[in-house]
């Protein structure tokens, strides 16, 4: 009786699909995509003086997330590795704590093409994520500001927020989770209105070009991001694999909440990696609020 056997084993397999089948439903994910940051796999090993093809992704790259800038655009549109994009380097070393070799040594390229958050580390020439003030920066590695230390006023403690219309039921109780989790650690409050227009906050799945002039490309590389106060602003990256519950092969939504309403409160990257504002994140990863976040939102706020 072959259909006995068979029938447990499709009863199992059908209950370790079903919560993955309603997850990809979620994002309707384009699978086989390469990864946007795949092209740094084979710039590994590359160092000052080289000329490579795509270097001028790298100084591309390191352009988006505020490393680099050319004085002549025509230098970053060439592939030489030049001192400014191993100063560059360096500087990106240093804030993602690695060794500051200036080369693209296998652990910077591993970390360089991490799934993260799409904001840059670096704004207006501030020269680290982790406090330029510092002359040690090594010893104070912590949270960070926007530049100009954009914030909510005092009187405008009381936020609302809402989704935009077609979000994905599925997605609002983790953010739902992700603002009660800020809530109780700040002294913000948080209320969800239907009113989209209406909100101080705005979250929406938004894929590719799509009018903010920070597009998202696809799976992988880009996951999110949101904007400084008072922009109100957060936007997921449809494209990703999204879950509800830690999965693997998936990014948790309200890990990457906690993440982007970090952003809308006014905190930027920080370079300690347990912190939630550390900007990579892997899939089946999740993070919570750490100390070095609530440090950064009491400092922020002069709380
Ligand atoms: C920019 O760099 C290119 C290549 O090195 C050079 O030919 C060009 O003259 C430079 N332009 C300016 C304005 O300096
Ligand atoms: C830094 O270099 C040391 C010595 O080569 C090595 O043991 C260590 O793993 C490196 N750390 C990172 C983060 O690359
Ligand atoms: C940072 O630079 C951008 C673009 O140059 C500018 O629009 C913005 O006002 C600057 N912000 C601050 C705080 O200087
Ligand atoms: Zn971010
Ligand atoms: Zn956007």
């Amino acid at each position: 009786m072959p259909s006995k056997a068979i029938l447990p084993f499709f009863s199992f397999t059908l209950f370790l699909l079903l919560p993955l089948l309603f997850q990809a439903v979620l994002a309707d994910p384009k699978d086989q995509h390469p990864s946007p940051f795949g092209f740094l796999q084979h710039l590994q090993g590359c160092q000052k003086g080289n000329k490579v093809k795509d270097i001028n992704k790298l100084k591309k790259y390191l352009e988006h997330f505020g490393y680099l800038s050319y004085d002549n655009k025509t230098h970053s549109d060439h592939d030489d590795f030049d001192e400014l994009l191993e100063h560059a380097i360096k500087t990106y070393q240093l804030n993602y704590n690695l060794n500051v070799t200036g080369t693209l040594d296998p652990e910077t390229v591993t970390k360089m093409m991490s799934p993260r958050c799409a904001v840059p580390d670096i704004m207006n020439g501030t020269s680290r994520m982790n406090s330029g003030k510092h002359k040690h920066w090594h010893t104070v590695a912590h949270y960070a500001f926007f530049p100009g230390r954009p914030k909510w006023p005092a009187s405008k403690f009381r936020l609302t927020y809402a989704f935009r219309p077609g979000t994905p039921a599925s997605a609002i109780a983790p953010v739902n989770r992700a603002f009660q989790t800020w809530a109780a650690n700040s002294h913000f409050r948080f209320r969800r209105i239907s009113n989209f227009r209406r909100a101080d906050l705005k979250i929406s799945f938004e894929r590719g070009n799509h009018g903010d002039n920070n597009p998202f490309e696809g799976p992988g590389g880009f996951l999110a991001h949101a904007f400084p106060p008072t922009d109100g602003r957060f936007h997921y990256d449809a494209d990703e694999r999204w879950s509800v519950s830690v999965t693997p092969g998936f990014y948790h939504l309200e890990t990457v909440a906690l993440h982007e309403i970090g952003h809308l409160l006014g905190l930027q990257h920080s370079s300690v990696s347990g912190a939630i504002m550390y900007p990579t994140l892997s899939t089946g990863q999740r993070k919570g609020l750490h100390s070095d976040d609530l440090r950064g939102i009491k400092a922020l706020y002069g709380l």
